[in-house]
C-alpha cells in the first residue's frame, strides 16, 4: 500500500502554516498569526480542540456554526465508517439514491409547512443560488429582495444579495435585478414589492452577520406581504438550522410564517461532510422541473452523495436523542444572564443579542470620559480592533476560540456546540470578565499590546505576499 494517511500526517505535521503561506492562501496565514489564531489543531472532540503542544481550546466558533452536535461525534463516526465498509455506491448519477430519499424525508418531517420537495446541494451558497432560480421560473419575475448586512454566501448570485460591501468590492458589476431593503423594514419591503418584478424577498431569520434579530412581528407580516404580492418568501436557515436558535429552524419561533423555500446546510454535515438542502412547495418545484426534458434542469455532480446523506441522517438522530434544541434554549439563557449580570460595571458593553446559541455581545463608545479616549483611540487605529482586543485574550490567556460577527462591527459573536456543558460557560463567563476588567483600565497592558499589534497590522499589509 503506497499511501498511508497517518504517515502522511505525521511527515508534515507542524508545516500547515508554511504550506498555507506557499500554496493555498498566505494572506489568511499572515492574519491568522497577527491575531495569534495561528494554533495547528491536531485533535478535535466534541466543543474542544488540542494544538500540538497540548493545550485544549474551547470552540465557542464551531466552524462558523457547523459543529452543532460537536467534532468528531460517536454517532456520525460510527455511520460514515459505515458507510464506507459497506460498499454502497454512491454517485451513480442514473439512479434515485435511497439515503437521499430517506433524508428528504427525515427533513420534511422537521420542517413541515407544506414544503413538500427538498433538492440537496453541497453547500448554503449552492442552495442559496438554487433558490434564486427556482424563485425566478416559478413566477417568472426577476427581481430578488434582500436585506441591508445579510449574508448569503459569496458566489456570484449570493453575493449580489449580500449586504456587506467589504465582501462586494472587487467583483462587480452587480446585477441590478437584486435590490436591498434597509433591515426590518416592513414599509420599504411593501413598497419595493408593489414595483410588481420581485421574485421572491430572500432573509435569514436571524442575521449571522452581527446577530441582527428582527422584530416580533416582522418574519409573519413578512410572509403575508409578499404573498399578496404574488412574489416568494425564501427563508435562508443555512446558519440558524438544525437547533442553532433553540428550535428546529429559527422561524418555528415566528409565529405564521409561510415560506416557499427554505435553504438549509452547515450543522446539517455533522461537521463531516459538507451537505445542503433546498426544501420548496410542489408548486414551486412543478414550475423548475416542468417536464421530463427538465426532470435534471437544476443540479450537481456531488448533490446527492452517499457519505454526505449519511453524515445528514446521522446527525438529526443525534439532534433528536440529545435534545438539542432544549439543550441550546437552555445554554444560550445562561450566557445571556451570565453577561447581563456583569453589564453595569462593564461601560464597553452596550447590547447582548441571544436567540439560542447564537450571541451577540456588542460594544460601544462608553460614558466614562477615560475609557472614551481609549475608544477613539482604537477605533483610530482600526475599525475592528477593540473586539479584536477582546477575542485575541480570550484565545490567548484563556484558550477559548470565539469571532468578530463581521468587518467594521464591535460586536463579538459566539456560536458554540450545542453540547456545551455548564463548566464551559463557567469557563467562558470568568474568561471574559478578565478580559474586561483589563479593557477598563486604561492606560494599561490591554491598550500597550493593541498599539503593538495595530503597528504590525500596518507593517504586514505592505509586504509582499509570501
Ligand atoms: C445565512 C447564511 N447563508 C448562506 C451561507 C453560505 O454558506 P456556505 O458558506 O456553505 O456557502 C452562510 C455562510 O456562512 C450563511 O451564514
Amino acid at each position: 500500500m503506497s499511501f498511508d494517511l497517518r504517515t502522511l500526517i505525521a511527515a508534515h505535521r507542524g508545516e500547515a502554516r508554511a504550506l498555507h503561506g506557499g500554496h493555498v492562501n498566505p494572506k489568511w496565514a499572515k492574519a491568522l498569526k497577527l491575531i495569534g489564531f495561528d494554533n495547528e489543531y491536531v485533535r478535535a472532540c466534541g466543543q474542544y480542540l488540542w494544538d500540538s503542544a497540548g493545550r485544549q481550546y474551547l470552540d465557542m466558533v464551531a466552524g462558523y456554526a457547523v459543529c452543532n452536535i460537536g467534532r468528531n461525534h460517536p454517532v456520525v463516526q460510527q455511520a460514515l465508517g459505515d458507510f464506507l465498509a459497506s460498499g454502497e455506491p454512491s454517485m451513480v448519477a442514473f439512479e434515485t439514491p435511497l439515503l437521499s430519499g430517506v433524508l428528504a424525508g427525515e427533513l420534511k418531517k422537521r420542517v413541515g409547512r407544506g414544503l413538500d420537495r427538498v433538492f440537496f446541494t453541497n453547500s448554503g451558497t449552492e442552495g442559496i443560488e438554487a433558490a434564486i432560480k427556482f424563485a425566478r421560473c416559478a413566477t417568472g419575475r426577476p427581481v430578488l429582495l434582500f436585506e441591508e448586512g445579510a449574508f448569503h454566501g459569496l458566489t456570484t448570485g449570493a453575493l449580489a444579495m449580500n449586504g456587506c460591501d467589504s465582501f462586494r468590492e472587487g467583483f462587480e458589476p452587480h446585477p441590478e435585478s437584486f435590490r436591498a431593503i434597509p433591515f426590518n423594514d416592513l414599509a420599504a419591503l411593501a413598497r419595493e414589492l408593489a414595483r410588481g418584478d420581485v421574485a421572491a424577498f430572500v432573509t435569514e431569520p436571524i442575521q449571522g452577520k452581527g446577530v441582527n434579530l428582527h422584530s416580533a412581528e416582522f418574519l409573519a407580516e413578512t410572509s403575508r406581504l409578499v404573498h399578496s404580492n404574488g412574489a416568494l418568501l425564501i427563508i435562508d436557515e443555512v446558519q440558524t438550522g438544525v437547533g442553532r436558535t433553540g428550535s428546529f429552524l429559527a422561524i418555528d419561533q415566528e409565529g405564521a410564517v409561510e415560506p416557499d423555500i427554505v435553504v438549509m446546510s452547515k450543522a446539517l454535515s455533522g461537521g463531516y461532510v459538507p451537505v445542503g438542502a433546498v426544501l420548496t412547495r410542489t408548486a414551486v418545484w412543478d414550475r423548475v422541473f416542468s417536464r421530463l426534458d427538465r426532470a435534471i434542469v437544476h443540479s450537481s455532480t456531488f448533490h446527492m452523495g452517499g457519505l454526505a446523506m449519511t453524515a445528514a441522517l446521522a446527525t438529526l438522530a443525534v439532534y433528536d436523542d440529545e435534545q438539542l434544541a432544549q439543550r441550546s434554549r437552555e445554554q444560550g439563557a445562561r450566557i445571556r444572564e451570565g453577561i447581563t449580570a456583569m453589564r453595569s460595571r462593564f461601560d464597553f458593553i452596550r447590547d447582548i443579542r441571544q436567540r439560542g446559541l447564537m450571541i451577540a455581545i456588542e460594544f460601544a463608545s462608553p460614558a466614562r470620559i477615560s475609557l472614551k479616549i481609549a475608544w477613539k483611540m482604537v477605533h483610530a487605529l482600526n475599525e475592528n480592533l477593540f473586539t479584536q482586543a477582546v477575542t485575541m485574550p480570550l484565545m490567548q490567556d484563556h484558550g477559548i476560540l470565539c469571532q468578530v460577527a463581521g468587518h467594521g462591527m464591535p460586536v463579538l459573536k459566539l456560536t458554540p456546540p450545542l453540547i456545551i456543558n455548564d463548566n464551559d460557560i463557567t469557563h467562558f463567563l470568568g474568561a471574559f470578565e478578565r478580559v474586561m476588567e483589563s479593557l477598563h483600565t486604561f492606560p494599561g497592558p490591554s491598550y500597550d499590546a493593541l498599539s503593538r499589534i495595530a503597528r504590525n497590522a500596518i507593517r504586514t499589509s505592505s509586504d509582499s505576499p509570501s
